[in-house]
């Protein structure tokens, strides 16, 4: 007997939930014991289902919660706990692209919220909403670490970095249009769906996409360079979006800005030979 059999057995309230077709439950039910063989208990594989369930319908329904309950022999209260809990999972049918504006701090202030404000006229739909012909939902995102890109949009979580309002216009028209559209790093882009699949933990067998998601982007790279001893001019990468002409260096300036210049941090070390600075200079 399962997990929500036995709540049902115990008076328990079960969410309604349509059972899947036979032949989609057999063959989730052979990927699921897939990935819960991968773990040393079972339960630690609600996740990876929950992308399993999403792949599925495009979002985790009720069916999928309950399929993974029984899957894992927990309560449908705890699977909707953690479903509801992360905003990777989607609770209602979606868009085939999920087209996220990073509006985090420094995405906001380089372009973001302007960004999400445009789209949200072009597209006609608000935060969450989803496009008439079902090809975009549309969301702000948190920050997805990708700041040193800023503003950044993310689509099915591909990047695309340095944004502006005319780029992210140009990128959801292409999406609607059915046109080819590249991330700036990573893999190719999928469908929802797909994406789903491939965060359960089957493997992305599209040609070369996997190479593709190896390394950080250059600007990521700037501080570990710094660090191996490489002059900031060869370590500096220049934005996509930079084409504007910059100012001429001042006369003797040594580094990029005052972020790049080593600091004496060993002078207010009170192990130092000059022993510690204090701010009157003694
Ligand atoms: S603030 Fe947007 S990626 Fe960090």
């Amino acid at each position: 007997m399962t997990t929500s059999e036995q709540g049902v057995s115990l008076g328990m309230p079960q969410l309604p939930a349509p059972a899947y077709p036979a032949d989609v439950h057999a063959r989730l039910e052979a990927d699921a014991k897939e990935i819960i063989s991968r773990y040393p208990g079972a339960r630690s594989a609600l996740l990876p289902l929950l992308h399993l369930v999403q792949s599925e319908e495009g979002h985790v329904s009720r069916t999928g919660m309950q399929f993974c309950a029984d899957q894992l022999d927990l309560t449908t209260a705890e699977v909707t706990a953690v479903a509801t809990f992360y905003s990777m999972y989607r609770r209602r049918p979606g868009g085939e692209y999920q087209v996220g504006v990073c509006t985090n701090t420094l995405c906001a202030v380089m372009g973001g919220d302007a960004i999400f404000s445009a789209l949200q006229e072009h597209l006609g739909v608000g935060n969450g909403g989803t496009t008439e012909d079902g090809k975009i939902s549309l969301e702000h995102i948190e920050c997805n670490a990708a700041c040193d890109f800023a503003p950044v949009l993310m689509v099915n979580w591909e990047f695309f970095d340095n944004q502006t309002i005319e780029s992210a216009k140009r990128l959801v028209d292409d999406l609607r249009a059915g046109a080819q559209v590249e991330p700036t790093r990573g893999a190719p882009l999928c469908t929802f769906k797909e994406t789903s699949r491939i965060l359960a933990g089957f493997p992305d067998e599209r040609p070369g996409a996997v190479e593709a998601t190896g390394g950080a982007g250059p600007a990521s790279l700037i501080g570990l360079k710094l660090a191996r001893g490489e002059t900031p001019a060869a370590a500096r990468v220049v934005s996509p979006r930079a084409a504007a002409p910059r100012q001429a260096p001042q006369p003797g300036a040594e580094h990029l800005s005052s972020h790049d210049a080593p600091q004496q941090t060993s002078a207010s070390d009170p192990g130092h030979p000059a022993g510690p600075v204090t701010e009157e200079g003694e």
